[in-house]
């Protein structure tokens, strides 16, 4: 049976150690953890643990994770609004093959795939909400669902210098759904089942890989680091019984200045770097996160308690950051999201590894024109982007700052202005709606 909503303690994940300075170690491994009280759950964890551990990673302070795949499955580790270099980026055909592995995807890519892989990160970007997931070529959706997923969070002096609420008054919260078998266990249909074309949703919601948790807090402010780490449900999230969310970074850093929502749609892939003031709350009350974009289960997300008053001397200061000025573009190019009768397709091609469908150049920007017939959350690899018009008017105040996913809804043309910097190589763009991902909604670009 599941637990009743907000009793379940909020766990928050655990900081990755380093084994020498700037290098960690991580081991893909099934693990048994109870989710649902009284069951237990197998997860495949990033050592582990679902979701896996926190990377705490500085700018200008490079790292080496290397991950060593003790799972029945291949794997590609991809750092989500990592600015990588392309053979540390978790192609999907870059696998890391458990050993005596027999199946056939040695055939993808041809070369030989190692057991354990070092992925490397310059970590020169800015401060950010990152997070990691598996990207495995075709099984992305079940493997993410199997708890392949995590936390990296980026730090710099520019934040550093702010005075945001942090310590246990910054919390990283991973929302996602799942739906259990009776036995405790993950239930999730055959893979590419055309019955599950439009996405695989459930009717739990974890945060943190908890079922509807409660967290108490001190009425002050707290900074939540929100992450839609679904592989298809979209969220409107809301404070009940009211309340504003003061955005002050989205998907790649901080805004040049915050932004008031009353609500916040989320869609898989995207993160809203958010304070709330629980001071404006009598102590001893509850305030509720809640999804109003579904009825029933999965309109509860999580509660929060506010236990006691302290003392605050956080603030959220009206300039907080100075975010790489707007570049002038160089070319404008579409890519239009569709289904077609088997697959998701991009500019009606399903997926073809090693056939890029651009070819920016290092160091310029362009005006990428996303279509699409459905909701695609549309992430770009390596390239952060601002979002230009959406709909053909300007923006809404959730496309606030720089950006790698963007929620591009039913019939509506979203422009985003993307900057190619970092490293020459082989992205990807692609929908962040998992199953969508696996059906051949992805395709290559060539940074030259
Ligand atoms: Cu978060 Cu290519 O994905
Ligand atoms: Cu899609």
């Amino acid at each position: 049976p599941l637990p009743k909503p907000f009793t379940v303690p909020l766990p928050v994940p655990a900081v990755a150690r380093p084994v020498s300075p700037g290098r960690y170690e991580v081991t893909q491994r099934p693990a048994r953890v109870e989710i649902v009280p009284g069951t237990t759950t197998e997860v495949w964890g990033y050592g582990g643990t679902f979701p896996g551990p926190t990377f705490e990673l500085r700018r200008g302070s490079p790292a080496t994770i290397t991950v060593r795949n003790e799972l029945p499955v291949p794997t590609s580790t991809h750092l989500h609004g990592g600015v990588t270099p392309p053979d540390s980026d978790g192609y999907p055909t870059d696998l890391v093959v458990p050993a005596g592995y027999t199946g056939h995807d040695h055939a993808h890519g041809g070369t030989h795939h190692p057991v354990v892989k070092d992925y490397r990160y310059p970590v020169e970007q800015r401060a950010a909400t990152l997070w990691y997931h598996d990207h495995r070529m075709d099984f992305t959706a079940p493997q993410v669902w199997r708890g392949l997923a995590g936390f990296a969070l980026v730090r710099d002096e520019e934040e550093d210098a702010l005075p945001l609420p942090g310590g246990e008054r910054e919390l990283p919260l991973m929302i996602c759904d799942r739906a259990f078998g009776a036995d405790g266990s993950f239930r999730y249909p055959a893979a590419h089942d055309p019955d599950y074309m439009e996405g695989v949703e459930g009717d739990v919601i974890l945060v943190n890989g908890a079922p509807w948790p409660v967290a108490e807090v001190s009425a002050t402010r707290h900074r939540l680091r929100l992450l839609n780490a679904s592989n298809a449900r979209r969220y409107r999230l809301r404070l009940a019984p009211g309340g504003r969310f003061t955005q002050i970074g989205g998907d790649a850093g901080l805004l040049a200045a915050p932004v008031v929502h009353d609500e916040i749609t989320i869609a898989p892939g995207e993160r809203f770097d958010v304070v709330v003031d629980f001071s404006a709350y009598p102590i001893g009350s509850a305030v509720t996160l809640v999804n109003a974009l579904a009825e029933g289960s999965a309109g509860n997300v999580m509660r929060f308690v506010v236990a006691r008053g302290a003392p605050d001397d956080s603030a959220v200061p009206s300039a907080l950051s100075r975010p790489p000025s707007r570049p002038s573009p160089v070319a404008t190019r579409r890519f239009d999201f569709r289904r077609s009768e088997t697959a998701w397709t991009i500019n009606g091609r399903p997926y073809s590894p090693g056939v890029p469908l651009a070819r920016p150049r290092l160091g310029t920007a362009e005006v990428w024109r996303f279509s699409s017939d459905f909701h695609h959350p549309v992430h770009v690899h390596l390239a952060h982007f601002l979002v230009l018009a959406r709909g053909g008017r300007a923006p809404s105040a959730t496309d606030a700052g720089w950006k790698d996913t963007v929620d591009v809804r039913p019939y509506e043309v979203v422009d985003v202005l993307a900057r190619f910097d970092g490293y020459r190589g082989r992205y990807m763009l692609h929908c962040h709606n998992l199953e969508h991902e696996d059906m051949a909604m992805m395709a290559d670009f060539d940074v030259i």
